[in-house]
């Protein structure tokens, strides 16, 4: 009987934790991940050293059905995926090589969300949210994860080298847009035209959107400086911040290498 590699049984346990009923799925997904920290390059059958290519990014797809998919990102050194959402989705990433840092945040809370001044249009209103501190991960640092309630809003950078990483999402981006943000000031106008959110990219009404019409029914409970700033910790001391949609950037673009490690369909 053939035996089936790691790549295998996390494809396996990835089918049981995000397919199966929610009373086994925080049981099944510690599994998935205790897989996952052990996973190494030569697992995926893949180099390890600087890409050919001059994409600051590269995808190596493992699989991929509408309840996750299991992917491998390359970054370039000094090169970075932009600051995008995972719109309701659970998410683990593992450090293959290199080194990479992760700026994320969370959705904020209803009565966390300060709004800005009135002159913003409602179509570009701004997201409130926490801002995270950075994490540095290398292939020691065991598994980052995402959930709908933290780090689903994020940007991770290759630095002082190539970096490559294991990308497990559920559900996966079938059928869903991704979006792109940056941050954002209250003092900033948001008519800039790279900023509109009609880019076939942008969504208007994806579910990690809170920026909803209470904007508008005076539940403004926070606080604006005086310069129009607004407060940037809330009463638990968590650094808040405002992200708002930006087009796609010019400059991240991506290539695709072909998975050539054991493959896993069967296994889903
Ligand atoms: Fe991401």
């Amino acid at each position: 009987m053939e035996e089936v590699p790691l790549v295998g049984h996390i494809a396996g346990w990835a089918s049981r934790a995000f397919r199966t009923d929610v009373k086994s799925a925080e049981t099944n997904f510690k599994r998935l991940c205790s897989l996952v920290e052990r996973v190494t390059p030569p697992h995926l059958n893949m180099p390890v050293g600087p890409s050919d290519g001059d994409e600051p990014v590269s995808h190596i797809g493992i699989c991929e059905c509408p309840q996750f998919t299991i992917g491998v990102f390359i970054i370039q050194s000094g090169r970075s995926i932009p600051l995008h959402d995972h719109p309701g989705m659970t998410g683990i990433i593992k450090v293959l090589y290199g080194t990479i840092n992760i700026r994320s945040y969370d959705p904020c809370k209803q009565n966390d969300i300060k709004y800005p001044p009135s002159s913003i249009s409602l179509d570009h209103l701004p997201l409130r949210v926490y801002k995270n501190d950075d994490v540095t991960a290398t292939p020691e640092s065991g598994c980052q994860t995402i959930t709908v309630d933290s780090g689903c809003y994020h940007a991770i950078d290759a630095v002082g080298g190539d970096a490559a990483f294991l990308d497990i999402l559920s559900p996966s981006y079938i059928g869903v847009d991704c979006t792109y943000y940056k941050e954002w000031h209250p003092n900033e106008t948001t008519d800039h035209p790279n900023e509109t959110t009609d880019h076939p990219n942008d969504t208007t009404d994806h579910p990690n959107d809170t920026t909803d019409n209470s904007a508008t029914n005076g539940s403004d409970t926070g606080k604006v400086n005086d310069d129009g700033q607004s407060a940037d910790v809330n009463g638990d001391n968590r650094e808040m911040s405002w992200l708002i949609k930006t087009l796609h950037p010019p400059d991240f673009y991506t290539d695709s290498i072909r998975y050539t490690g054991y493959p896993v369909e069967h296994l889903m």
